[in-house]
């Protein structure tokens, strides 16, 4: 079976592998755009990349009832156990990675902030690379722009940037991280959440076409791709 992923809206996202479903900052009983609650969603792992709201809200009631084992850095799973009695956690750090039974997950370098909700710290804000058998995905998650995307993930198979702008890259910016990682396929997120961030992706997918050697894809929340 092919690695599907699905966007659940803004920054979240479901990666069902052969044998594992995999979420990444799950967001959804707030989220204005999310197709989903997070009631609805099933787990093995759950993936956090840093410790704002938007990317955390709905980690803790996920965790409970799927009992999936979270990866975050070490300050995000600490609180996490600590405050939120969540056991099953995995914490890494920057640059470390770890082999899971769906893949090779990487925590990446990100330009960003971290405080959790509560004003605690969540220690560096970071990205996930992973290497899983149908190909390798890119995202920087919450981030700047920085020259060091092409060291990390140079040539990846599909690359998930920001592109809302405000709190993160906007189109601009995420056009040079195309360039720069020239990864084969791009899905653009992180926009159109609510109206301070709202972009036209199909305009960027334009741009990208017409000055990349990538592959746009502009999914609408709840759109799946397979890797
Ligand atoms: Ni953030
Ligand atoms: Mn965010």
């Amino acid at each position: 079976m092919t690695t599907q992923l699905t966007w659940l809206g803004h920054g979240s996202w479901s990666i069902q592998t052969q044998d594992s479903t995999v979420l990444l900052d799950p967001f959804l009983d707030e989220s204005p755009t999310a197709p989903v609650k997070s009631g609805d969603v099933v787990a093995d792992y759950i993936l956090v990349s840093h410790g704002h709201f938007d990317h955390i809200a709905d980690v803790v009631p996920i965790a409970r009832r799927t009992e999936a084992t979270v990866v975050a850095n070490f300050e995000i799973t600490q609180w996490l156990t600590n405050k939120h009695g969540i056991e099953k956690t995995l914490g890494m750090n920057l640059g470390g990675k770890t082999h899971l039974p769906f893949g090779t997950v990487k925590l990446t370098v990100a330009w960003h902030s971290s405080q959790l909700p509560d004003g605690a710290d969540g220690g560096n804000p970071g990205g996930f690379f992973l290497t899983l058998d149908d190909g390798t995905i890119y995202f920087p998650c919450d981030t700047a722009l920085f020259s060091d995307m092409r060291m990390i993930a140079k040539g990846v198979d599909l690359a998930v940037l920001p592109i809302g702008d405000l709190f993160t890259m906007g189109p601009d910016d995420a056009l040079e991280a195309v360039k720069l990682i020239e990864p084969k396929r791009v899905i653009p997120n992180h926009y159109d959440t609510w109206p301070p961030i709202e972009q036209d992706a199909e305009a960027w997918a334009d741009l990208v076409r017409s000055q990349t050697t990538a592959e746009p894809i502009v999914l609408q929340p709840g759109g799946r791709v397979a890797l």
